[in-house]
Protein backbone atom coordinates (compact mmCIF):
# COMPACT_ATOMS: atom_id res chain seq x y z
CA UNK A 1 0.00 0.00 0.00
CA UNK A 2 2.75 2.71 0.49
CA UNK A 3 4.33 1.27 -2.33
CA UNK A 4 1.40 2.08 -4.33
CA UNK A 5 0.97 5.61 -2.99
CA UNK A 6 4.49 6.54 -4.35
CA UNK A 7 3.81 4.90 -7.26
CA UNK A 8 0.72 7.08 -7.91
CA UNK A 9 2.69 10.44 -6.85
CA UNK A 10 5.02 9.44 -9.34
CA UNK A 11 2.77 8.56 -12.36
CA UNK A 12 0.92 12.16 -11.33
CA UNK A 13 3.74 14.09 -11.12
CA UNK A 14 5.88 12.41 -14.88
CA UNK A 15 2.67 11.55 -16.94
CA UNK A 16 -0.13 12.98 -18.43
CA UNK A 17 -3.26 11.88 -15.84
CA UNK A 18 -5.88 14.89 -16.55
CA UNK A 19 -9.19 13.82 -18.34
CA UNK A 20 -9.44 14.68 -21.73
CA UNK A 21 -13.85 16.39 -21.54
CA UNK A 22 -13.67 19.28 -19.32
CA UNK A 23 -15.35 20.50 -16.36
CA UNK A 24 -17.89 21.97 -18.26
CA UNK A 25 -17.20 25.14 -16.04
CA UNK A 26 -16.50 26.73 -19.47
CA UNK A 27 -19.95 26.64 -20.01
CA UNK A 28 -20.92 29.23 -16.85
CA UNK A 29 -20.76 32.53 -17.58
CA UNK A 30 -20.38 35.00 -14.88
CA UNK A 31 -22.43 38.22 -15.42
CA UNK A 32 -19.93 41.32 -15.60
CA UNK A 33 -20.98 44.35 -13.74
CA UNK A 34 -19.45 47.48 -15.27
CA UNK A 35 -20.76 49.24 -11.87
CA UNK A 36 -19.50 46.73 -8.96
CA UNK A 37 -19.58 50.11 -6.39
CA UNK A 38 -16.34 48.73 -4.42
CA UNK A 39 -12.95 48.94 -4.06
CA UNK A 40 -10.67 46.27 -4.90
CA UNK A 41 -9.02 46.42 -1.46
CA UNK A 42 -12.20 46.04 0.50
CA UNK A 43 -12.85 42.82 -0.86
CA UNK A 44 -13.28 39.85 1.96
CA UNK A 45 -12.70 37.08 0.54
CA UNK A 46 -12.15 34.92 4.01
CA UNK A 47 -15.71 32.72 4.63
CA UNK A 48 -16.75 29.85 7.29
CA UNK A 49 -17.16 25.85 6.63
CA UNK A 50 -18.22 23.82 9.31
CA UNK A 51 -17.84 26.53 12.02
CA UNK A 52 -14.15 26.95 10.92
CA UNK A 53 -13.13 29.90 9.73
CA UNK A 54 -11.06 30.02 6.10
CA UNK A 55 -8.90 33.13 5.15
CA UNK A 56 -10.21 32.50 1.58
CA UNK A 57 -12.27 29.16 0.48
CA UNK A 58 -9.60 27.07 -0.90
CA UNK A 59 -9.00 23.11 0.64
CA UNK A 60 -5.92 21.52 -0.34
CA UNK A 61 -7.43 17.69 -1.53
CA UNK A 62 -6.73 14.58 0.05
CA UNK A 63 -3.45 13.40 -1.16
CA UNK A 64 -0.47 12.58 0.61
CA UNK A 65 0.32 10.52 3.60
CA UNK A 66 2.35 7.08 4.47
CA UNK A 67 5.25 6.52 1.76
CA UNK A 68 8.38 8.35 2.90
CA UNK A 69 8.54 11.44 0.24
CA UNK A 70 4.92 12.58 2.12
CA UNK A 71 6.81 13.99 5.20
CA UNK A 72 8.47 16.61 3.26
CA UNK A 73 5.73 17.31 0.74
CA UNK A 74 3.07 17.59 3.99
CA UNK A 75 5.60 19.93 5.93
CA UNK A 76 5.45 22.25 3.03
CA UNK A 77 2.05 22.08 2.60
CA UNK A 78 1.16 22.44 5.85
CA UNK A 79 3.57 26.03 6.12
CA UNK A 80 2.02 27.54 2.81
CA UNK A 81 -1.79 26.55 3.79
CA UNK A 82 -1.24 27.82 7.84
CA UNK A 83 0.72 31.31 6.04
CA UNK A 84 -2.68 31.51 3.71
CA UNK A 85 -4.94 30.41 5.84
CA UNK A 86 -6.03 27.56 3.00
CA UNK A 87 -7.50 24.19 4.79
CA UNK A 88 -5.76 20.57 3.52
CA UNK A 89 -7.68 17.07 3.68
CA UNK A 90 -4.73 14.19 4.43
CA UNK A 91 -3.86 11.56 2.45
CA UNK A 92 -5.65 8.42 3.11
CA UNK A 93 -4.25 7.44 6.60
CA UNK A 94 -4.28 3.39 6.33
CA UNK A 95 -0.66 3.62 6.01
CA UNK A 96 -0.98 5.63 8.81
CA UNK A 97 -2.67 3.26 11.18
CA UNK A 98 -1.04 -0.36 9.77
CA UNK A 99 2.29 0.85 10.11
CA UNK A 100 2.63 3.61 13.88
CA UNK A 101 5.86 4.88 12.27
CA UNK A 102 4.49 6.42 9.52
CA UNK A 103 2.49 8.38 11.77
CA UNK A 104 4.02 11.55 11.98
CA UNK A 105 3.83 11.56 7.56
CA UNK A 106 0.58 12.73 8.34
CA UNK A 107 0.74 14.33 11.97
CA UNK A 108 3.27 16.63 10.75
CA UNK A 109 0.98 18.88 9.16
CA UNK A 110 -0.28 19.61 12.34
CA UNK A 111 2.55 20.52 13.90
CA UNK A 112 3.21 22.84 11.36
CA UNK A 113 -0.24 24.37 11.11
CA UNK A 114 -2.05 24.66 14.06
CA UNK A 115 -4.68 26.60 13.51
CA UNK A 116 -6.11 25.44 9.79
CA UNK A 117 -9.18 23.57 8.77
CA UNK A 118 -7.57 19.94 9.13
CA UNK A 119 -9.40 16.52 8.14
CA UNK A 120 -8.60 12.86 8.39
CA UNK A 121 -9.03 10.54 5.64
CA UNK A 122 -9.54 6.60 5.04
CA UNK A 123 -11.04 4.66 1.96
CA UNK A 124 -15.01 3.62 2.20
CA UNK A 125 -13.56 -0.20 1.20
CA UNK A 126 -12.00 0.12 4.54
CA UNK A 127 -15.51 0.46 6.29
CA UNK A 128 -15.90 -2.97 5.44
CA UNK A 129 -12.94 -4.82 6.61
CA UNK A 130 -13.78 -3.42 10.18
CA UNK A 131 -12.16 -0.29 10.19
CA UNK A 132 -15.09 1.18 12.72
CA UNK A 133 -14.90 3.96 15.58
CA UNK A 134 -12.15 2.86 17.22
CA UNK A 135 -10.07 3.12 13.75
CA UNK A 136 -11.58 6.35 13.08
CA UNK A 137 -10.98 8.21 16.44
CA UNK A 138 -7.30 6.76 16.01
CA UNK A 139 -6.83 8.74 12.58
CA UNK A 140 -8.86 12.07 14.06
CA UNK A 141 -6.13 11.75 17.04
CA UNK A 142 -3.46 11.34 14.79
CA UNK A 143 -3.72 14.58 12.85
CA UNK A 144 -5.86 16.58 15.67
CA UNK A 145 -8.41 16.73 12.69
CA UNK A 146 -11.62 18.94 12.76
CA UNK A 147 -13.41 16.82 10.42
CA UNK A 148 -13.02 13.11 9.38
CA UNK A 149 -13.57 12.48 5.49
CA UNK A 150 -14.69 9.04 3.76
CA UNK A 151 -13.60 8.66 0.64
CA UNK A 152 -15.58 6.77 -2.79
CA UNK A 153 -13.86 5.04 -4.73
CA UNK A 154 -15.99 2.36 -6.57
CA UNK A 155 -14.50 2.73 -10.33
CA UNK A 156 -10.64 3.19 -9.41
CA UNK A 157 -11.03 -0.47 -6.90
CA UNK A 158 -12.10 -1.65 -10.17
CA UNK A 159 -9.47 -0.59 -12.71
CA UNK A 160 -6.43 -0.67 -9.87
CA UNK A 161 -4.17 -3.56 -10.18
CA UNK A 162 -4.86 -5.12 -6.62
CA UNK A 163 -8.03 -3.16 -6.12
CA UNK A 164 -10.73 -4.56 -4.21
CA UNK A 165 -14.49 -3.60 -5.77
CA UNK A 166 -16.27 -3.91 -2.61
CA UNK A 167 -18.99 -1.44 -1.85
CA UNK A 168 -22.07 -3.45 -1.11
CA UNK A 169 -23.05 -2.08 2.69
CA UNK A 170 -21.09 0.68 2.62
CA UNK A 171 -23.58 3.26 3.44
CA UNK A 172 -24.73 1.72 6.15
CA UNK A 173 -21.15 1.86 7.39
CA UNK A 174 -21.36 5.61 6.83
CA UNK A 175 -24.53 5.88 8.82
CA UNK A 176 -22.82 4.04 11.88
CA UNK A 177 -19.66 6.05 11.53
CA UNK A 178 -21.83 9.13 11.28
CA UNK A 179 -23.70 8.03 14.38
CA UNK A 180 -20.91 7.10 16.56
CA UNK A 181 -18.46 10.12 15.92
CA UNK A 182 -18.64 13.20 17.25
CA UNK A 183 -16.81 15.24 14.81
CA UNK A 184 -18.90 16.01 11.12
CA UNK A 185 -18.36 13.21 8.80
CA UNK A 186 -17.56 14.81 4.83
CA UNK A 187 -17.78 12.05 1.95
CA UNK A 188 -15.75 12.37 -1.03
CA UNK A 189 -15.26 11.05 -4.60
CA UNK A 190 -11.98 10.77 -6.43
CA UNK A 191 -12.70 12.53 -9.70
CA UNK A 192 -15.90 10.80 -10.94
CA UNK A 193 -18.37 12.85 -9.70
CA UNK A 194 -21.31 12.96 -7.13
CA UNK A 195 -24.83 12.18 -8.44
CA UNK A 196 -27.90 13.92 -6.98
CA UNK A 197 -29.22 10.14 -6.06
CA UNK A 198 -25.41 9.75 -4.28
CA UNK A 199 -25.91 13.04 -2.53
CA UNK A 200 -29.47 12.44 -1.50
CA UNK A 201 -28.79 9.28 0.45
CA UNK A 202 -25.45 10.73 2.06
CA UNK A 203 -27.08 13.80 3.61
CA UNK A 204 -29.96 11.04 4.99
CA UNK A 205 -27.88 9.44 6.62
CA UNK A 206 -26.51 12.92 8.25
CA UNK A 207 -23.13 12.98 6.60
CA UNK A 208 -22.61 17.04 6.80
CA UNK A 209 -20.48 17.92 3.50
CA UNK A 210 -20.05 16.67 0.90
CA UNK A 211 -17.18 17.42 -1.54
CA UNK A 212 -18.13 16.37 -5.20
CA UNK A 213 -14.39 15.60 -6.88
CA UNK A 214 -15.89 15.70 -10.41
CA UNK A 215 -14.51 14.77 -13.54
CA UNK A 216 -12.31 17.09 -15.88
CA UNK A 217 -9.32 17.39 -13.68
CA UNK A 218 -6.80 14.34 -12.51
CA UNK A 219 -8.66 10.99 -13.78
CA UNK A 220 -7.62 7.83 -11.73
CA UNK A 221 -8.86 5.96 -14.76
CA UNK A 222 -5.72 7.45 -16.55
CA UNK A 223 -3.49 7.00 -13.65
CA UNK A 224 -4.23 3.43 -12.93
CA UNK A 225 -3.76 2.44 -16.51
CA UNK A 226 -0.74 4.05 -16.12
CA UNK A 227 -0.06 1.82 -13.31
CA UNK A 228 -1.23 -1.46 -14.93
CA UNK A 229 1.47 -0.81 -17.75
CA UNK A 230 4.16 -0.80 -15.76
CA UNK A 231 2.93 -3.61 -13.84
CA UNK A 232 2.48 -5.53 -17.59
CA UNK A 233 -1.45 -5.95 -16.68
CA UNK A 234 -3.24 -5.02 -20.10
CA UNK A 235 -6.48 -6.15 -18.91
CA UNK A 236 -6.31 -3.14 -16.71
CA UNK A 237 -4.46 -0.41 -18.71
CA UNK A 238 -6.55 -1.39 -21.33
CA UNK A 239 -9.95 -0.89 -18.75
CA UNK A 240 -8.46 2.43 -17.60
CA UNK A 241 -8.11 3.86 -20.97
CA UNK A 242 -11.46 2.96 -21.52
CA UNK A 243 -13.04 5.14 -18.51
CA UNK A 244 -10.03 8.17 -18.57
CA UNK A 245 -12.97 10.55 -19.15
CA UNK A 246 -16.11 8.22 -17.53
CA UNK A 247 -18.27 10.45 -14.34
CA UNK A 248 -20.09 13.51 -13.62
CA UNK A 249 -18.38 16.82 -15.02
CA UNK A 250 -17.41 18.86 -12.05
CA UNK A 251 -19.90 21.56 -13.34
CA UNK A 252 -22.51 19.19 -13.77
CA UNK A 253 -22.03 17.19 -10.52
CA UNK A 254 -22.37 20.37 -8.60
CA UNK A 255 -25.46 21.73 -9.97
CA UNK A 256 -27.26 18.58 -9.72
CA UNK A 257 -25.93 17.90 -5.80
CA UNK A 258 -26.93 21.32 -5.09
CA UNK A 259 -30.74 21.11 -6.43
CA UNK A 260 -30.88 17.85 -4.13
CA UNK A 261 -29.26 18.30 -0.61
CA UNK A 262 -28.80 21.64 1.73
CA UNK A 263 -25.56 20.39 3.15
CA UNK A 264 -22.52 22.17 2.48
CA UNK A 265 -20.96 21.14 -0.58
CA UNK A 266 -17.19 21.42 -1.28
CA UNK A 267 -16.03 21.40 -5.21
CA UNK A 268 -13.22 19.63 -6.61
CA UNK A 269 -11.97 17.65 -9.88
CA UNK A 270 -9.99 20.01 -12.17
CA UNK A 271 -10.37 23.15 -10.29
CA UNK A 272 -7.47 25.50 -11.79
CA UNK A 273 -7.75 28.90 -11.35
CA UNK A 274 -9.72 31.85 -9.58
CA UNK A 275 -12.38 31.65 -12.29
CA UNK A 276 -12.65 28.12 -11.33
CA UNK A 277 -13.29 28.96 -7.72
CA UNK A 278 -15.58 31.63 -8.68
CA UNK A 279 -17.67 29.58 -10.72
CA UNK A 280 -18.04 27.03 -7.93
CA UNK A 281 -19.40 29.53 -5.29
CA UNK A 282 -21.54 31.29 -8.26
CA UNK A 283 -23.20 27.24 -7.92
CA UNK A 284 -23.39 27.23 -4.67
CA UNK A 285 -20.43 26.04 -2.91
CA UNK A 286 -18.55 26.67 0.11
CA UNK A 287 -15.03 26.00 -0.66
CA UNK A 288 -13.11 24.79 -3.63
CA UNK A 289 -10.27 21.81 -3.54
CA UNK A 290 -7.36 21.51 -5.72
CA UNK A 291 -5.05 18.14 -5.87
CA UNK A 292 -3.01 17.82 -8.43
CA UNK A 293 -2.07 21.24 -9.37
CA UNK A 294 -0.52 21.89 -5.69
CA UNK A 295 0.92 18.44 -5.68
CA UNK A 296 2.95 19.77 -8.90
CA UNK A 297 3.74 22.60 -7.49
CA UNK A 298 4.84 21.66 -3.85
CA UNK A 299 7.47 19.03 -5.38
CA UNK A 300 9.08 22.02 -7.11
CA UNK A 301 9.40 23.95 -3.68
CA UNK A 302 7.16 25.70 -1.60
CA UNK A 303 7.73 29.34 -2.74
CA UNK A 304 6.56 28.12 -6.05
CA UNK A 305 3.33 26.52 -4.54
CA UNK A 306 3.06 29.62 -2.15
CA UNK A 307 3.19 31.88 -5.65
CA UNK A 308 0.56 29.26 -7.35
CA UNK A 309 -1.75 30.18 -4.76
CA UNK A 310 -1.30 33.53 -4.23
CA UNK A 311 -1.95 34.15 -8.19
CA UNK A 312 -5.19 32.18 -7.72
CA UNK A 313 -6.26 34.12 -4.35
CA UNK A 314 -5.71 37.38 -7.00
CA UNK A 315 -8.01 36.31 -9.87
CA UNK A 316 -10.21 34.90 -7.51
CA UNK A 317 -10.43 38.66 -6.02
CA UNK A 318 -10.41 39.84 -9.30
CA UNK A 319 -13.34 37.43 -10.05
CA UNK A 320 -15.40 39.31 -7.16
CA UNK A 321 -14.58 42.93 -7.97
CA UNK A 322 -15.72 42.23 -12.07
CA UNK A 323 -19.25 40.82 -10.44
CA UNK A 324 -19.40 43.36 -8.24
CA UNK A 325 -18.92 41.11 -4.92
CA UNK A 326 -17.73 42.22 -1.88
CA UNK A 327 -17.64 39.22 0.72
CA UNK A 328 -18.18 35.28 -0.08
CA UNK A 329 -21.87 35.11 0.27
CA UNK A 330 -22.71 37.27 -1.65
CA UNK A 331 -20.68 36.21 -4.49
CA UNK A 332 -22.95 32.57 -3.96
CA UNK A 333 -26.01 34.88 -4.88
CA UNK A 334 -23.76 36.34 -8.49
CA UNK A 335 -25.76 36.10 -11.83
CA UNK A 336 -24.73 33.48 -14.15
CA UNK A 337 -25.75 31.90 -17.55
CA UNK A 338 -25.74 28.32 -18.78
CA UNK A 339 -24.76 27.39 -22.25
CA UNK A 340 -23.86 24.28 -24.60
CA UNK A 341 -23.27 21.12 -22.97
CA UNK A 342 -23.99 22.08 -19.24
CA UNK A 343 -27.29 23.41 -20.55
CA UNK A 344 -28.10 19.57 -21.38
CA UNK A 345 -26.80 18.60 -18.34
CA UNK A 346 -28.66 21.01 -15.56
CA UNK A 347 -32.34 20.62 -17.91
CA UNK A 348 -31.95 16.53 -17.29
CA UNK A 349 -31.02 17.08 -13.72
C1 LIG B 1 -1.39 12.13 -5.98
C2 LIG B 1 -2.83 12.08 -5.55
C3 LIG B 1 -3.20 11.28 -4.49
C4 LIG B 1 -4.53 11.24 -4.06
N1 LIG B 1 -4.85 10.48 -2.96
C5 LIG B 1 -6.09 10.56 -2.43
C6 LIG B 1 -6.39 9.95 -1.17
O1 LIG B 1 -5.53 9.32 -0.54
N2 LIG B 1 -7.66 10.07 -0.70
C7 LIG B 1 -8.62 10.77 -1.38
O2 LIG B 1 -9.74 10.93 -0.87
N3 LIG B 1 -8.38 11.35 -2.58
C8 LIG B 1 -7.14 11.27 -3.09
N4 LIG B 1 -6.86 11.92 -4.29
C9 LIG B 1 -7.96 12.55 -5.05
C10 LIG B 1 -8.03 14.08 -4.81
O3 LIG B 1 -8.29 14.36 -3.46
C11 LIG B 1 -9.09 14.75 -5.71
O4 LIG B 1 -10.36 14.27 -5.33
C12 LIG B 1 -8.88 14.48 -7.20
O5 LIG B 1 -7.50 14.38 -7.50
C13 LIG B 1 -9.48 15.56 -8.10
O6 LIG B 1 -8.87 16.81 -7.92
P1 LIG B 1 -7.78 17.43 -8.95
O7 LIG B 1 -8.37 17.36 -10.32
O8 LIG B 1 -7.54 18.83 -8.46
O9 LIG B 1 -6.54 16.58 -8.82
C14 LIG B 1 -5.53 11.99 -4.73
C15 LIG B 1 -5.14 12.82 -5.82
C16 LIG B 1 -3.82 12.88 -6.23
C17 LIG B 1 -3.46 13.75 -7.40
Amino acid sequence: MIKRKAEHIDICLEKQVEAKRPTLFECIHLIHNALPELNFDSIDISTSFLNHKFSTPILIDAMVGGAPESFEINNNLALVAEELGIGIVVGSQRAGLSFPSLAETYSIIRKKAPSIFLAANIGATQLLKGFGKEEAQRCIDMIGADAFVIHLNPLQEVIQVGGEPHYKGVIDKIHNLVDQLSLPVIVKEVGFGISKEVATKLELVGVSAINISGSGGTSWSAVEHYRALALGDKEKADLGKTFWDWGLPTAASLIETRKAVKIPIIASGGIRSGLDIAKSLALGASLAGMALPVLKQVTISRDSLASFFRKIIYEFKTVMFAVGCSNVQTMREVRYVITGELADWSKQT
